[in-house]
């Protein structure tokens, strides 16, 4: 039985101007904006005191793969239905020739991403159930046959800014489906993501399957616990080798009161070879997660784990089975544990390079990288941008950007990008 394609005829129900006698839209203030999209505060004419989000995809017109993917996103969000930690579709208007709008339930706490931001990071025991609650979300995904592909802060929000660790995943905009359920896990090779929280498998060009989600997870729990991104370069070549070597430490200094659990728990989603991460289900199972005494198949403090780890062999292999590997990985990382925190950037998707230079070839490059005085710093936290954005299906040369030696990569501008 697999995942069954749901036929969209909103029109069906939206004759012209109707959804707009249905809906009164707030126009003028925006509660948010992605890449492709611009979401404002909406309330049925009939009850105001509900209140939805509007999220208005541009389809550009014409462009028939735009409009392709904004139906992919909002049938993914009628196959995910009603659950806690997603946020549910409820309305769907294509009457206009520009954009698709869909309702969607109002999270009136915001972006995890702000909350991080504002707490400078998350307590272990507030991490703990944001990210119990996130895997409950990610195991339901992916027991419908369905990979997220973009999990980060920017598209996790909060139900409300009192109840910061109850969270919903958002923008399915680059959701895979198996359409064969459960007979064929969906898998992809399209290079699509977010920078900071790519799995190696991707920026590889492997073909890569629900795994990438787990991996991104780990990256979030990092973030929460730290408020900094283990991953980081503004050179794009050298963020990927970072990424697919693994190239990972905790700073003592944001690290010091976390416990071995908590560190534990990040390595075994965080591992290199896709097949040696846990599952969501595994994960939900993990002694960290579960609230078992130290949280830790093994003993000791965070500070003797350090300075065991420092004077540990640096020849310790880094890609290791499962169950053996978070040990010695431990090691492997707090020998790393006095370099400096990477301040948590916004995270942009970055561009399919297949036909100019693809991740994997960026990485045999690397003196044609781009240098840090080549990508500004974004000024302020609060616009979009980052190294780039990956989508299926795109060609470099239809985005905006810096083409350096056959490698795009997107400046950090404040304003956003749009090239869907
Ligand atoms: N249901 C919602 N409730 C509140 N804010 C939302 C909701 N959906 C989206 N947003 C805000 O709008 C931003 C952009 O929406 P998103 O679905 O991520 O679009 P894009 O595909 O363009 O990234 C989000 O990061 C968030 O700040
Ligand atoms: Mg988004």
């Amino acid at each position: 039985m697999g995942n069954r394609l749901v036929t969209l005829c909103p029109t069906d129900f939206y004759e012209d101007g109707s959804f707009d006698e249905t809906y009164e839209i707030d126009d003028v203030n925006s509660i948010g904006s992605g890449k492709f999209s611009t979401v404002h505060l909406c309330w049925k004419r009939n009850d105001p005191d509900s209140k939805y989000a509007l999220k208005a995809l541009n389809t550009g017109g014409d462009d028939v793969s735009a409009i392709a993917r904004v139906k992919e996103e909002i049938e993914t969000l009628r196959l995910l239905g009603n659950h806690p930690g997603i946020i549910t579709l409820i309305d769907v208007d294509d009457s206009q020739s520009n954009a698709i709008r869909i309702v969607m339930e109002l999270c009136e706490g915001g972006e995890l991403y702000d909350a991080i931001q504002d707490k400078s990071h998350y307590t272990e025991p507030d991490a703990k159930a944001t990210i119990r609650n996130l895997l409950e979300a990610v195991a339901y995904i992916h027991s419908k046959g369905i990979m997220h592909r973009d999990l980060k802060p920017e598209n996790i929000l909060l139900v409300s800014k009192a109840k910061y660790t109850e969270v919903k995943i958002s923008d399915f905009g680059l959701a895979k489906i198996s359409r064969d359920y459960p007979r064929r896990l969906p898998r992809s090779h399209s290079i699509c993501g977010s920078d900071f929280y790519l799995a190696p498998e991707v920026i590889k060009q492997e073909e890569y399957g629900r795994e990438i989600d787990i991996w991104a997870v780990g990256v979030i729990t990092y973030v929460l616990l730290s408020g900094s991104l283990p991953f980081f370069h503004q050179v794009l070549h050298k963020l990927y080798r970072q990424i697919v070597e693994r190239d990972l430490s905790f700073p003592e200094d944001a690290w010091r009161n976390v416990s071995k659990g908590a560190l534990d728990f990040i390595l075994r989603m965080l591992q290199v070879r896709a097949a040696d991460r846990l599952s969501a289900e595994q994960a939900l199972a993990h002694p960290w997660l579960c609230g078992q005494s130290s949280g830790s198949s093994f003993g000791g403090s965070f500070q003797e784990f350090s300075s065991f780890g420092r004077s540990a062999s640096e020849s310790v292999p880094l890609r290791q089975p499962s169950g053996a590997s978070a040990n010695s990985d431990l090691q492997k990382v707090l020998s790393k544990s006095i370099t400096n925190a990477h301040p948590l950037e916004h995270a942009n998707k970055v561009n399919n390079g297949k036909a100019v230079a693809s991740p994997a070839t960026a990485l045999q490059m690397p003196s044609l990288g781009a240098t840090p005085s080549a990508l500004q710093m974004r000024p302020n936290l609060g616009a979009p941008a980052g190294l780039g954005t990956m989508r299926p299906g795109m060609m470099p040369g239809t985005m905006p950007g810096t083409m350096m030696a056959g490698m795009q990569v997107q400046g950090r501008a404040p304003q956003a990008m749009m090239y869907r």
